[in-house]
């Protein structure tokens, strides 16, 4: 089966070609064109902005999704689309471009949640091989599962017993954990997004400097909390003044510290009380490498097997979108289909 991706909740244009069969799920393109850098230079995004940058690159970006898969629009099965959560104005570009392709192609359409999506980034194949024949079908991932989405706007822990079947098992009470990276990486004077340039200051951090509070770490609930957090690193840097290179550094250390803690402590206790097999994690933050290097040891010792997309499928991707719909193949009537800026698990 060819499915066609389409993901534009936020501030990603994307678009990719999926071909699958079986268990397996093999990347033909990934495309996405990032309007990141124009929401640097504002420290966030501007949902208007974002949109309109989405409505000029959806079909150039559709386009190159086919090209690059050397397939021919009409020979896709379905097209998939990500109808929320996100931000509206950009929804709708990806949501009405969907529709009205799979109204002229006259091709079943598959909407998905966009948490959903980020989960299922842990099932493309990882090599880009070409898939053999007699290729063994993909067993790695077995259920239950336990799945994790860390993203600018979630920090969700869920159990996954099939392909479909989640249960929320918590998940943060006010900053998401990239929400948290990205309001203190401003606090240290450093660009937008913070997540991935804490990790880069963090590495010649000083461990000893600084210890900050781990909100709810001890909780008998699987939520979390990072907005003190925020205040806790607010407090330190009001107290310090000027930051110099070096303080910025131990500071970053001590957050990505702090988060990485919470997050691993909780999502391993998930896995030991629901005797999990796997555990996904997912999501932009789950590309960081402290937060991969800390599950995949705590994972060894509970013999639970540990996955991670590759570090390009962790941020917003169209393949994810496309990869959910292949394992949920639920097409929908295209006038059930609308954009749903708030749409949770
Ligand atoms: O999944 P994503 O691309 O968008 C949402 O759906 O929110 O996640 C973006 C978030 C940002 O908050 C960014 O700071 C964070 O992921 N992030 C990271 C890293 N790379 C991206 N956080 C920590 N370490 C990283 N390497
Ligand atoms: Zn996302």
């Amino acid at each position: 089966m060819i499915i066609l991706g389409i993901e534009t909740s936020c501030d990603e244009t994307s678009a990719a070609v999926i071909e699958s069969s079986g268990d397996r799920v093999k990347l033909l393109s990934n495309i996405i064109s990032s309007s990141l850098p124009m929401h640097g230079k504002t420290g966030g995004i501007i949902p208007e902005n974002a949109a309109r940058e989405q409505i000029k690159f959806i079909i150039p970006v559709v386009e190159k999704a086919l090209s690059d898969a050397k397939i021919q629009v009409e020979n896709i099965n379905a097209i998939a689309l990500t109808y929320g959560p996100g931000l509206i104005g950009s929804l709708l570009v990806g949501v009405e471009t969907a529709k009205t392709l799979a109204y002229v192609l006259d091709k079943p359409i598959i909407p998905i949640n966009h948490m959903i999506g980020h989960i299922y980034a842990n099932f493309i194949d990882k090599n880009s091989e070409p898939r053999t024949k007699n290729q063994e079908p993909r067993t790695e991932i077995q259920f239950p599962a336990i799945a994790l989405v860390v993203s600018g706007g979630h920090t969700d822990l869920l159990l996954m017993e099939k392909h479909g079947d989640f249960k929320l098992l918590g998940g943060t009470r006010d900053d998401a954990a990239g929400e948290a990276f990205d309001k203190i990486g401003r606090l240290l004077g450093l660009s937008y997004p913070g997540g991935p340039e804490i990790e880069k200051a963090a590495i010649d951090g000083n461990p000893k400097s600084f210890r900050f509070p781990r909100p709810l770490i001890g909780s008998a609930d699987f939520d979390f909390s990072f907005s003190g957090l925020k205040t806790a690193v607010l407090r330190e840097t009001q107290s310090i003044g000027k930051l110099d290179k070096q303080t910025v550094n131990d500071l970053s250390y001590a957050t990505q510290d702090a988060i990485v803690d919470v997050i691993t402590k909780k999502t391993m206790k998930a896995a030991l009380k629901y005797n999990a097999k796997s555990l996904l994690i997912s999501g932009g933050v789950s590309a960081n490498q402290s937060l991969c290097d800390r599950f995949k040891v705590l994972c060894a010792q509970l013999s639970v097997k540990f996955f991670a997309p590759q570090k390009s499928l962790c941020t917003d991707n169209a393949a994810m979108i496309a990869s959910a719909a292949y394992f949920n193949y639920k097409p929908a009537p295209l006038e059930k289909i609308t954009a749903d800026p708030e749409l949770y698990f």
